[in-house]
């Protein structure tokens, strides 16, 4: 169960967001009507939401998931692969102080960036990845058995963050994309497989036995209906033109 959220609204500045998607400028006045609708998504969900404003120093801020791993039993900053995501970790730690005593940080001799990290229970996946490294997950594993939690490295080559291409449904439920579909970590779950043609909606998210599904991607959105859940649709284009997905706007705990 999560109770809470954290988002932060898009900055204009966003049009300057790191991007390989090659599908066009985000128009910021649509991207900020998306951003209301995805807290008026996490709130039907039954989570309170704390909104954080805009900071124009840093146009991909609004992708606050990547900042902080917030668990049930701490809360660690991360360190950005991003240079230019870097200063985003010093803002989002004023918020997260209010529900953390304690904060962990990944120091700066290793990076991290929580879109990698796949939460199952007390367990935690770290997809190495162009933003995540092998010292980074080490430090980030260290932190996590000091909590009596765990965590294990996965090996991947294709995807932005560990995320872009899994969604842990709970329920032993997976929904992969791409070189997850077959990847030797994820033998022990039922994987549903998200077509190659909507491999941005393996980006979906559980929350509270309802989950968020990118609008658009009706196969993927029917396959996750008929595992049983109640589905939510949320417009999503703007943040996909910034490589975002629908978990990297939000904390959720
Ligand atoms: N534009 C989001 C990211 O690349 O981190």
């Amino acid at each position: 169960m999560f109770t809470r959220a954290i988002v932060r609204k898009p900055c204009r500045a966003m049009l300057n967001g790191l991007s390989e998607a090659n599908m066009g400028d985000p128009n910021y006045a649509l991207a900020c009507e998306q951003h209301q609708d995805y807290i008026n998504a996490l709130k039907e969900c039954g989570l309170q939401v704390t909104e954080l404003p805009a900071i124009e120093e840093f146009p991909d801020s609004c992708f606050v998931e990547d900042v902080a791993l917030l668990t049930p039993k701490c809360a660690i900053l991360t360190h950005p692969g991003a240079i230019s995501r870097r200063g985003e970790t010093s803002h989002i730690e004023d918020a997260i102080s209010e529900f953390y005593p304690n904060i962990e940080r990944i120091d700066s001799s290793g990076h991290v960036e929580a879109g990698d990290i796949m939460m199952v229970a007390n367990h935690f996946y770290i997809g190495l990845s162009d933003r995540t490294d092998v010292n980074g997950a080490t430090q980030l594993i260290n932190i996590l058995a000091k909590h009596n939690l765990t965590g294990s490295m996965v090996e991947m080559s294709e995807l932005l963050h560990l995320k872009t291409g899994l969604s842990y449904l709970e329920n032993n439920k997976l929904l992969t994309f791409g070189e997850m579909n077959t990847h030797p970590d994820f033998t022990q779950f039922n994987r549903v497989e998200i077509d190659g043609d909507e491999g941005y909606a393996a980006n979906s998210v559980w929350i509270n036995d309802t989950v968020l599904v990118p609008k658009g991607f009706p196969k993927a959105l029917h396959k996750i209906q008929q595992l049983g859940y109640k589905t939510r649709e949320v417009a999503m284009s703007e943040f996909q033109k910034l490589d975002g997905g629908l978990s990297c706007l939000s904390l959720r705990f």
